[in-house]
């Protein structure tokens, strides 16, 4: 892909218009988002939808996000607007928030793999903001990762994992949020918690009342997004999950086994030293910091990753979600 740098707060305008016109013409253009990079197509093209799924080798059971200038755009993708999402969108977009809703009929069965329904997110970045205004229809984008790896949350991450791909990278640096939306069916009574972000479960309740969580490991709840069933998020190095008082057993553990053995800490007492890196005891400070940090003691070369355990509380559920999968 060809990589251009954009200022994140203020992109240049001829580059955008650039970007938007490939988008309407059906090419594909990555671009940040609040949360991670977005490998984006028009989501009313199903062919230039087909390239998404061709470029990252994503199952095509698995369904893409739409994503929108504004929430009074949603009228164009989705067929209710229940109350629940106008309470959800009031509150919490733009942002990293997205909301499975019933689709209309000009939405490709390709965009929702089939499925009656449609993920759809106003982001709050103000790449994705001025290239959804300039574009002027609703954009599909998957992270803009190959199919099972850890999502991009900077331009460079992009360009590594999508090196055969043809279309444009707008790098505008690393992304604020840095681990995927808060994924909400509205479809469902009570609404359905699909996948943890940054955005926590009480922050949601307090809006729209009690929810129900989709069990990761199985049922209904799993077949109707079928694409949370995946061990993605992973890096390549195994990954060993460990309380704080274990990290350095495991650590020592990992490095009779490879000499390439890193670590991800918050509190725990080990020896600091190369592939040894503390994140910050702040949830969303650590999830900001969590897939950069992944990419890096990958490159690295570590084929092990001890990572310790985060607490249990509500804010932590996102990037605790991350971790279980990147171990599994
Ligand atoms: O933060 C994000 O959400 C990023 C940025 C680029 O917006 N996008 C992202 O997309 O993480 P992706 O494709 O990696 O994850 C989208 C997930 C799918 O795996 C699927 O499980 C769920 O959202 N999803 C999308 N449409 C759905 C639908 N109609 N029903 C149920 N789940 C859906
Ligand atoms: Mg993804």
């Amino acid at each position: 892909m060809r990589r251009v740098i954009v200022d994140p707060e203020k992109p240049d305008g001829q580059v955008i218009f650039e970007a938007a016109e490939a988008l309407r013409r059906g090419e594909l253009v990555a671009f940040p988002t609040e949360t991670v990079y977005g490998l984006g197509a028009s989501a009313l093209d199903a062919d230039a939808v087909d390239r998404i799924y061709a470029a990252k080798g994503r199952p095509s059971y698995n369904p893409l996000i739409v994503h929108l200038a504004g929430a009074a755009d949603a009228a164009s993708v989705v067929a209710s607007w229940p109350h629940t999402a106008d309470a959800l969108a009031r509150r919490f977009w733009p942002g990293p928030l997205t909301m499975v809703l019933p689709k209309r009929g000009t939405v490709p069965n390709a965009v929702t793999a089939g499925l009656p329904s449609v993920g759809i997110r106003v982001p709050r970045h103000p790449v994705a903001q001025a290239l959804l205004v300039a574009a002027g229809i609703p954009v599909a984008a998957p992270s803009a990762n190959k199919s099972m790896q850890v999502s991009p949350t900077t331009g460079a991450h992009v360009e590594k994992s999508l090196t055969d791909v043809d279309g444009l990278i707008l790098d505008g640096g690393h992304t604020p949020v840095g681990i995927e939306s808060t994924v909400i069916d509205l479809t469902t009574e009570p609404p359905t918690l699909l996948r943890p972000g940054t955005i926590s479960l009480p922050e949601i309740e307090r809006v729209i009342g009690p929810l129900q969580v989709a069990n990761a490991s199985g049922g209904d709840e799993a077949r109707r997004s079928p694409g949370m069933l995946d061990k993605h998020y992973a890096p390549r190095a195994s990954v060993v999950l460990a309380d704080a008082h274990d990290v350095g057993i495991r650590l020592e553990q990992a490095r009779t086994a490879t000499d390439r053995a890193g670590a991800i800490i918050i509190r725990a007492d080990v020896q600091p030293g190369q592939a040894i890196i503390r994140l910050p005891a702040d949830a969303r400070a650590y999830a900001a910091r969590l897939y950069s940090t992944l990419h890096a003691l990958d490159d690295s070369g570590c084929a092990v990753i001890v990572i310790e355990r985060v607490p249990e509380d509500p804010e932590w559920f996102g990037v605790r979600d991350r971790l279980e999968r990147a171990a599994r």
